[in-house]
């Protein structure tokens, strides 16, 4: 069993990579019901919490099916971090979770996110006032290093380990490369085979099918894998790699009606959680992933992405449906 603390998570659990726009409450709730043990918040802004800005403070909304759930913040300042981590903590969630893996420029590049791995001494200050602020584990995210010249991945998990965190989360490229190239595994598995570490490790970086997320597993021996971008609009894929890694089968693609029915419950969600016009625009990037497979669904996934009428989206969605029920049959 893997423990966060005292928080179970499951013999080898699949988390949902936090993911600003994407891992909102509306998508976390298709993942959560596919079989995600562990989900994060996107990341939220230290300053913007401890500022009471609505859009950070929105952020914090976390709902009972969903745990257990961790709240990732970001920001360069200690005290706004630290600040940030007490009002996250009255959020109620399981685990707080600190960005050290931003590579986006605005942030990388003011001392957050993957900006902090240039002054590792600051990372370890940093967490450890996190780590005394809170009494929820706490856990974070980063890169292997700032770019290839500094790849300092299994000090950096030491000293983290050090000052307290209780799990730790790498995906396997720099911020140089930001998402190109190919994440590179081994150096995540030289962290978690290293005698010293005793925290739970999770890999992270390009798991796209249940046969990567198994052999990954097995080659690396890491504790547990987080996935993003392959469950944008693929919520399935959490319960597929279970189910694999169980039986050594795939599981069928969702049928239609399943496709149907978890667009719906999402874009209603989001309709409730965003308001009508956020909750319709990022909506948008799901559908592609949603459909992926069905042949000649293109026509209804340029209206899906074109309309701005909630009504107009549900019966889109249910057209699609009834149309391609049998073409599905042919998938
Ligand atoms: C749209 C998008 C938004 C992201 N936002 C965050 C974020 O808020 N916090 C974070 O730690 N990582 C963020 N990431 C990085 C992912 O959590 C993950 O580390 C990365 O996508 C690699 O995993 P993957 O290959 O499974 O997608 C984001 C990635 C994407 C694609």
């Amino acid at each position: 069993m893997v423990r966060i603390g005292n928080i179970e998570v499951g013999e080898f659990p699949l988390l949902l990579a936090p993911m600003e726009d994407v891992s909102d409450p509306p998508f976390r709730a298709v993942c959560k019901e596919n079989g995600a043990d562990l989900m994060y918040t996107e990341f939220i802004s230290s300053e913007g919490l401890i500022r009471n800005a609505e859009k950070s403070v929105q952020k914090l909304d976390i709902y009972d099916y969903e745990r257990p759930i961790g709240i990732q913040i970001f920001g360069d300042k200690i005290e706004s971090m630290r600040q940030a981590a007490a009002i996250a903590e009255e959020a109620q969630p399981e685990i707080i979770d600190i960005n050290y893996g931003c590579p986006v420029k605005k942030v990388a590049c003011k001392g957050a996110g993957a900006g902090i791995l240039l002054d590792i001494p600051k990372m370890q200050k940093m967490t450890e006032e996190i780590v005394k602020q809170v009494q929820l584990p706490v856990t974070v995210k980063t890169r292997l290093g700032w770019d290839d010249s500094t790849i300092r991945i299994v000090e950096v998990a030491k000293r983290l380990q050090d000052v307290g965190i209780k799990a730790l989360t790498i995906h396997g490229r720099t911020r140089v490369q930001m998402y190109k190239g190919v994440a590179d595994w081994t150096k995540i598995a030289e962290v978690k085979n290293h005698p010293d570490i005793h925290i739970p490790i999770f890999g992270n970086g390009d798991i796209d099918s249940p046969q990567k997320a198994l052999e990954y597993k097995q080659k690396y021996g890491v504790d547990g894998i987080m996935i993003g971008r392959a469950s944008i609009g693929y919520p399935w894929i959490f319960n597929e790699i279970k189910h694999f890694m169980k039986t050594g089968q795939l599981l069928d693609p969702p049928s239609m009606e399943e496709r149907v029915r978890t667009a719906k419950k999402h874009l209603d969600f989001s309709l409730e959680w965003k308001g009508e016009k956020q909750g319709i625009y990022e909506m948008r990037r799901h559908y592609t992933n949603y459909f992926r497979g069905i042949p000649n669904f293109k026509p209804y996934r340029t209206r899906l992405v074109e309309s701005e009428n909630p009504d107009e989206l549900f019966a889109i969605l249910d057209e699609a449906g009834s149309v391609f029920e049998d073409a599905y049959s042919m998938v």
